[in-house]
């Protein structure tokens, strides 16, 4: 029988075309398409008959649950990311960008954890023995029990690993790099990571160690290769950052064995990562409160609040079309408060251009951010700042209405820890403090915010001083 033996995937979107192609049809991407393998290393191959199946024992639902057995490693941003340490005989995945310091973390993490005691493994495919030693020395983690292996093909590999004691913890850097005597495809192909991965992660369920896998981004955000990486892994942790900024956060997108809405946050210093235990203070730390277009947002991470800078900047465009520019929020969000404003409240920004920024380099993914967005936007056309001790949130709907969010007492509470005296949040919030209602604004319709801040709803930059609120 003959069977058609090889497919050709594309490297950006892992879609299957039967034959080569220069566009790959499922991305659009040019010059994607590669040749592979669909049996390589899934034990199939031709020739080979499948053993007869053999039956399982069904169980119930209820019944004894074993708390997964974790490793901490003493790094408690770290920690609080994974939720409470590595779990042993599972397999995690760290995305990131090149350079952003997935290496650093990782050697400061098996650093931590062989002054523990643990038996770590680091594999680096990327880079020479010197140059990980180097990195370890200015990490001051040189004299700790590490052991340190330059190599990228996957059986010398778990042979490695094999002799003498189990590891509790091996670090593979960089997946990209793992490749299979069982895979034909040249290194970095898709097959050649899925293979990788699969006998890394076979290894971990088999021995009872932890193994973490590192893998690059690509420019779009995702872990290059297959996306099917992500869905084998027990846990997928993002490191990201803005190369320009110090601090690093540590995002977890998936996890088998803990919350998956943590985050870690770290600040890049010559001497490696710094743990952050109160972001706020970090993002807020170069605050300039006096300017025009600058709102502060109490915000949530997972069971942590944040507070961070939204500052924006409306000017009138010489353009024919206005420019709108975001960094560290979703511009269709963006698009979305422009025309809540101009719809609802009067406010024109056809004519102008808007800029908006997150600072420090922060991400916001919240609609909770809506409210500080627009108190930002309407504060920068106004030419009038917003009170410093002031902090802003709030989901804005269609209709202009503002909607209530969770975890109102805790960003109340973090915004007092913090100084800020005053919030302006969404009427009918659930869970207020009696001790906090003093400073409070509650505002039922985005309208009421607009002529809190100008005053009134066509008074674009006329006075200067402080607005109302
Ligand atoms: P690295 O961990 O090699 O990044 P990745 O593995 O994600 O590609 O980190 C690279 C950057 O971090 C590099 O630009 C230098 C910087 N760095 C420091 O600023 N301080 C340090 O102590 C170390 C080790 C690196
Ligand atoms: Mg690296």
């Amino acid at each position: 029988m003959a069977k058609a033996r090889t497919q050709f995937v594309c490297q950006n979107c892992a879609t299957v075309h039967a034959r080569w192609v220069g566009k790959c049809e499922g991305c659009g991407e040019w010059n994607t398409i590669v040749e592979d393998d669909p049996t390589a290393g899934i034990g199939g191959g031709p020739g080979r008959t499948p053993k007869k199946g053999r039956p399982v024992a069904l169980t119930a639902l209820s019944g004894e649950i074993e708390e997964a057995p974790r490793i901490p490693t003493g790094i408690a941003e770290l920690d609080r990311a994974t939720g409470g340490g590595f779990v042993r005989g599972s397999a995690l995945l760290i995305g990131g960008d090149p350079g952003i310091g997935k290496s650093t973390l990782l050697m400061q993490a098996a650093a931590a954890l062989s002054r523990l005691g643990s038996r770590v493994i680091y594999v680096s495919g990327e880079e020479a023995v010197a140059q990980v030693r180097l990195r370890a020395q200015r990490l001051h983690a040189a004299d700790t029990n590490v052991l340190l292996a330059a190599e990228t093909n996957v059986e010398d590999i778990l042979a490695t690993l094999s002799e003498g004691k189990r590891p509790d913890l091996v670090i593979i850097d960089s997946i990209q790099t793992l490749w299979s005597d069982l895979a034909e495809s040249a290194p970095g192909t898709v097959t050649q990571v899925r293979v990788g991965v699969q006998a890394m992660i076979r290894f971990a369920k088999q021995t009872g160690a932890t193994v973490v896998l590192v893998g690059h981004v690509t420019k779009d955000g995702q872990i290059a290769g297959p996306r099917v990486v992500e869905h084998m892994v027990d846990a997928v942790l993002y490191f990201e950052g803005d190369r320009g900024h110090h601090y690093r956060i540590l995002r977890t997108v998936k996890n088998r064995f803990g919350p998956t809405d943590e985050i870690g946050v770290f600040e890049m210093s010559d001497k490696g990562l710094r743990e952050v235990s109160n972001p706020s203070e970090l993002f807020l730390g170069e605050r300039n409160a006096k300017a025009p277009g600058a709102a502060v947002f109490a915000g949530m991470e997972g069971t942590r609040p944040i507070l961070v800078e939204i500052q924006a900047l409306v000017a009138p465009s010489p353009l024919g079309t206005p420019r709108r520019a975001v960094v560290g929020w979703d511009s269709a969000r963006l698009s979305m408060i422009l025309a809540v404003l101009e719809a609802h409240c009067g406010v024109r920004l056809a004519q102008h251009d808007v800029y908006l920024n997150v600072a420090g380099g922060y991400r916001v993914s919240e609609p909770a951010a809506d409210m500080a967005v627009a108190a930002a936007l309407v504060s920068s056309l106004a030419g009038l700042a917003l009170p410093a001790d002031c902090v802003y949130f709030g989901e804005i709907s269609l209709s202009g209405a503002v909607r209530p969010v969770a975890h109102t007492a805790q960003r109340l509470k973090e915004a007092e820890k913090l100084g800020f005296q005053r919030a302006v949040l969404p009427s009918a919030s659930a869970e207020i403090p009696a001790s906090r209602q003093a400073g409070l604004t509650e505002i039922e319709a985005l309208a009421d915010l607009v002529v809190k801040i100008a005053g009134s709803k066509k008074r674009p930059n006329d006075d200067s001083g402080d607005a109302t609120l």
